[in-house]
């Protein structure tokens, strides 16, 4: 038995994937509520739906593999069609902290690449203020000691985040930094503090990149749009 969650973000991918259309190019996010999604195309993959995917991580890229979702890599596409992708916490505004998976690089390049950017949630991730799931990172590790630096400047408390006793390393080879802002009255500002940052290679605010949230509520869903 699948428990409430994983419930409304089932319900969420499900409503997600009929913006999909044949032929389309689809990035795949990261996370657990991606993996619903990613499940559903495979189902529709299989009856008979051709797409290609782009994935926004090396794990999301073996599980689409594994389930028979041909793929495209990002550098190599110029336009996304739809992506759909999870979120760590997101407003009303359609603001976004991504990253607790550490993939929020790859997934900002996705997005960025996107005409229609679906994120999809359980309701336990939708806040009127950002702020309390600490902003992550992605930084170059030569610069750790500047960044941690120039993010006090900002009021943020930094910290590397760990795994297994060390630092845990992304896909491109970083070191991800979860950044304690307190509670964020204007993203936008402090997503433009954080791109001139040198070092930072991307951080997890995305501003004005979602079309839609789709949120899934105990059996219903509940979308926000632009
Ligand atoms: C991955 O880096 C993230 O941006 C995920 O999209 C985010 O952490 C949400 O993950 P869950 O769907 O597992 O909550």
């Amino acid at each position: 038995s699948i428990d409430k969650k994983d419930l409304e973000k089932q319900i969420a991918a499900r409503e997600a994937v009929k913006f999909i259309q044949q032929n389309d190019i689809v990035g795949l996010g990261t996370g657990s509520t991606a993996f619903f999604a990613i499940q559903e195309i495979a189902a529709l993959v299989k009856n008979g739906l051709k797409i290609k995917g782009v994935p926004t991580s090396e794990h999301t890229a073996s599980l689409a593999l594994s389930l028979g979702i041909e793929l495209l890599p990002m550098d190599q596409v110029k336009s996304i069609d739809i992506t759909i992708d999870g979120a760590d916490e997101f407003d009303t505004q359609l603001n976004l902290v991504k990253g607790g998976g550490g993939a929020l690089f790859r997934e900002k390049i996705v997005a960025s690449l996107t005409k229609n950017e679906i994120i999809i949630a359980d309701s336990g991730k939708l806040v009127t203020q950002l702020g309390k799931f600490k902003v992550p990172i992605e930084v170059v590790p030569i610069a750790l000691t500047y960044v941690l630096q120039q993010l006090g400047k900002l009021n943020g408390k930094g910290e590397v985040r760990m795994k297994d006793n060390a630092p845990f390393i992304t896909d491109n080879h970083n070191i991800i930094v979860d950044a304690d802002f307190g509670l964020i009255s204007d993203p936008a500002a402090l997503s433009a503090s954080l791109n001139r940052i040198e070092g930072i290679l991307a951080h997890g605010l995305f501003v004005q990149l979602t079309s839609k949230v789709i949120m899934g509520k105990g059996t219903e869903t509940i979308i926000y749009a632009g």
